[in-house]
């Protein structure tokens, strides 16, 4: 199966295109519909894995127009396309639900833009194209490595700072990448619709701070945020179809024997 994948040189993209021997697509900010059906005529792809964005909460709010282009305009395009598309959505579209969470697919209310923007692009997605999948992804961790791109994660965080804090009330899951990457072959074959995609978390951040932080004796003082929303998702439409993740601590216990922390 022959797989482009967008955003090939960003945290998500990269570890794609390393996982699954995917091609890169060249950067498409400010990509016409032209430039966009050029590069699908060019690579002939059986799927396309849609990662680019601007994914930075604060960067799309101070530049909306931006964020819609990225966000919105750009899916679009490729939904626009016809082929078979996974494009990554975030679990921010429940940042502002009334209900305590877990939260399924149908109980979205988005309370930032950079989310609102994700919540339109998935509906106007499946209108154009209902067998696209769209991936509502957690916060992702890995360790910084040599010819990947990296972020600011959880892990990277906890084992850099010397003082976080985090909220001990909210739930909310952070996922491993790599096993975001590894499911990425099996989220192709999805039907079309909206899917919860990562790990499931029954502890607060602060309470899975405090895990990571004994699990590998960190020298790192952990305070309390205070109240903060839920982000937590039930994964179990997901699981109906067969992609299981591990859940937030056995992702982290995965990841300290990968890289032998
Ligand atoms: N990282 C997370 O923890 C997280 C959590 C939830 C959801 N997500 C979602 O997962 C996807 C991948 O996230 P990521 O962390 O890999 O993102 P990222 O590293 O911030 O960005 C991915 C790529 O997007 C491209 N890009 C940046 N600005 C753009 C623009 N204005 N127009 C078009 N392309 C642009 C860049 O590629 P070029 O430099 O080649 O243009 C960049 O390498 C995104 O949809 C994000 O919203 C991520």
């Amino acid at each position: 199966m022959r797989i482009l994948v967008t955003g090939p040189r960003g945290f998500v993209g990269a570890r794609i295109v390393q996982a699954l021997d995917a091609v890169s697509a060249p950067s498409l900010r400010d990509a016409t519909e032209d430039d966009v059906r050029r590069l699908v005529e060019e690579v002939e792809p059986d799927a396309i894995v849609h990662t680019a964005a601007i994914s930075d909460i604060g960067a799309c709010a101070a530049n909306p127009e931006a964020s819609w282009r990225a966000n919105v305009a750009l899916p679009l395009m490729i939904a626009r396309t016809g082929v078979k598309c996974v494009l990554f959505s975030t679990d921010q579209v429940y940042s502002g639900c009334a209900g305590e969470g877990p939260y399924a697919e149908e109980e979205t209310a988005p309370a930032n833009l950079y989310a609102r923007h994700k919540l339109e692009m998935e509906r106007r997605v499946l209108d154009i194209n209902p067998d696209a999948v769209l991936l509502r992804a957690t916060w992702m961790y890995d360790m910084p490595i040599y010819g990947l791109p990296n972020r600011f994660n959880f892990l990277t965080g906890m084992l850099r700072a010397r003082e976080l804090a985090f909220s001990g009330t909210a739930h909310r899951a952070v996922t491993y990448v790599r096993e975001v990457a590894a499911h990425t072959e099996r989220a192709i074959a999805l039907p079309g619709g909206v899917y919860n995609y990562g790990s499931e978390n029954g502890l607060t951040m602060l309470e899975t701070a405090r895990w990571l932080k004994d699990a590998l004796k960190l020298d790192v003082s952990l305070k309390d945020a205070g109240p903060q929303h839920n982000l937590w998702m039930d994964c179990g439409k997901l699981k109906g179809q067969g992609i299981l993740f591990e859940d937030t601590l056995a992702g982290l216990r995965q990841c300290i024997l990968d890289y032998g922390l």
